[in-house]
C-alpha cells in the first residue's frame, strides 16, 4: 500500500521530521500540546469547546480520593495528561450499583487508584516523567456515527499546516481497541474528503476494508456530522498554539457537537493510507500559496478562507 502511495507524494518520517515537525514547530511551544491540561486551558481561553475536566490527581494521596469523587458520575475517562497513542486511557461507565465498568469488566475502586498512581508515576507519559492523572467527562458518540463504532467514541484527526487544514480522517473504535479510537489500539482509520465531509476509504491494521468488522456497516461515503465546524475549530485551536504542523484530535459529541480532545506536534503518517493520498502535494500547495515559510504562518487570513483553501488543495484534481 505504501509503495503505491509513493508515486502520489507520500510523506515519510524523515521528511516529516526535517521539514515539518521540526522546521515548522518551535520546540519551546511543545509543552502547550504535550500536556493535555495546557491544551484544554488554551482552548477554553479561545472559547473552543473541550471535554469538561471532572478531577485531576497530581499526588498519590489525591489519586486515593478519586473513587469517592467519581462515585455518582455516570461515565468518565481517566487519562494521563502527557500520554499518547491511547496508552493509559480508561473509559469507565457506572454499573448502576456504585461500581465501575470498563467495557464489560468490573473495575474496583482500588484498580482505579492503582491505575491513577501508575499515571502519576509516569508509566504512560512521553518521557517517563512524573505526570498528572486527569478525569474528563465521557463524550458520547454522535447518532450518525454510532453504527460505526464499537465500545467507544470515534474521533476526527485533522492535519493543519501553516494554519490550513490539509488532510483528515475519522478513527472508529473496534471491540479490540478498548474504547479508544487510536490506530495503535486497533481502531479503523477512514479518510475524509475535506470538501464534502464524507469518508473516502478505510484501513484497519494497514489493510483496506469497506465494512466495520464488528457491525458490518459500510465505512465509505459516510457523512461526518458538522464537519465544517470540525475544520474550523482545528484551525482556531492550532492558531492559538503558534505551531506550524499539528494533528488536531476532535470528537463530534452527540450533545455538544465538535470538541477538541488534544493536539499533536508529531502526528502519525498513516492518515495518508486512510486517504490513499500523499501529504506532500497538499503541503507544497500551501507553501506555494503562502510563500516561503518564515518565522510564522499565515494567521492573517480569516479561518473560513483558510478552510476553503485546504478544501481546494485537497481536491482530487488539484493533487
Ligand atoms: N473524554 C473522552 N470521552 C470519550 N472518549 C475519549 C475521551 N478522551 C479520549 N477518548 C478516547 O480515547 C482516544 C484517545 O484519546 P486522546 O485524548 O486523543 O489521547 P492520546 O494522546 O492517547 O491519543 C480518543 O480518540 C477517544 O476514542
Ligand atoms: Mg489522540
Amino acid at each position: 500500500m505504501w509503495r503505491a502511495l509513493r508515486r502520489q507524494g507520500v510523506l515519510g518520517i524523515n521528511r516529516r521530521n526535517a521539514c515539518y515537525t521540526l522546521a515548522a514547530n518551535d520546540r519551546s511551544l511543545f509543552p502547550l500540546v504535550d500536556d493535555k491540561l495546557e491544551t484544554k486551558r488554551l482552548c477554553i481561553e479561545a472559547g473552543i469547546p473541550v471535554p469538561r475536566l471532572l478531577a485531576e490527581a497530581r499526588l498519590h494521596v489525591e489519586a486515593r480520593g478519586l473513587p469517592e469523587a467519581l462515585r455518582n458520575v455516570e461515565s468518565f475517562v481517566l487519562k494521563p495528561a502527557r500520554g499518547a497513542m491511547g496508552n493509559g486511557i480508561l473509559v469507565i461507565h457506572a454499573d448502576g450499583k456504585g461500581g465501575f465498568l470498563r467495557g464489560e469488566r468490573l473495575v474496583s475502586p482500588e484498580d482505579l487508584v492503582y491505575h491513577a498512581a501508575g499515571i502519576i508515576s509516569g508509566l504512560y507519559s512521553l518521557a517517563g516523567h512524573h505526570d498528572v492523572a486527569l478525569v474528563e467527562e465521557c463524550l458520547q458518540t454522535h447518532i450518525l456515527l454510532a453504527p460505526l463504532s464499537a465500545g467507544g467514541v470515534p474521533d476526527v484527526r485533522v492535519i493543519v499546516y501553516r494554519g490550513i487544514p490539509v488532510m483528515a480522517m475519522t478513527r472508529l473504535p473496534t471491540e479490540r481497541s478498548g474504547g479508544r479510537a487510536n490506530l495503535h489500539q486497533g481502531a479503523i482509520g477512514a479518510g475524509i474528503d475535506l470538501a464534502s465531509g464524507r469518508t473516502l476509504f478505510a484501513v484497519h491494521k494497514n489493510r483496506s476494508i469497506v465494512r466495520h468488522p464488528d457491525s458490518d456497516q459500510p465505512l465509505v461515503d459516510v457523512p461526518i456530522p458538522e464537519f465544517e465546524r470540525v475544520l474550523e475549530i482545528a484551525v482556531r485551536a492550532t492558531d492559538r498554539t503558534g505551531l506550524g504542523y499539528i494533528g488536531a484530535d476532535m470528537v463530534v459529541d452527540a450533545v455538544r457537537g465538535p470538541v477538541i480532545l488534544e493536539l499533536n506536534a508529531r502526528p502519525g503518517l498513516a492518515i495518508q493510507l486512510a486517504n490513499r493520498a500523499g501529504l506532500r502535494p497538499r503541503l507544497d500547495a500551501v507553501d506555494r500559496a503562502l510563500g516561503a515559510p518564515d518565522t510564522a504562518w499565515q494567521q492573517a487570513l480569516p479561518v473560513a478562507e483558510r478552510v476553503a483553501m485546504g478544501q481546494a488543495f485537497s481536491s482530487r484534481s488539484a493533487a
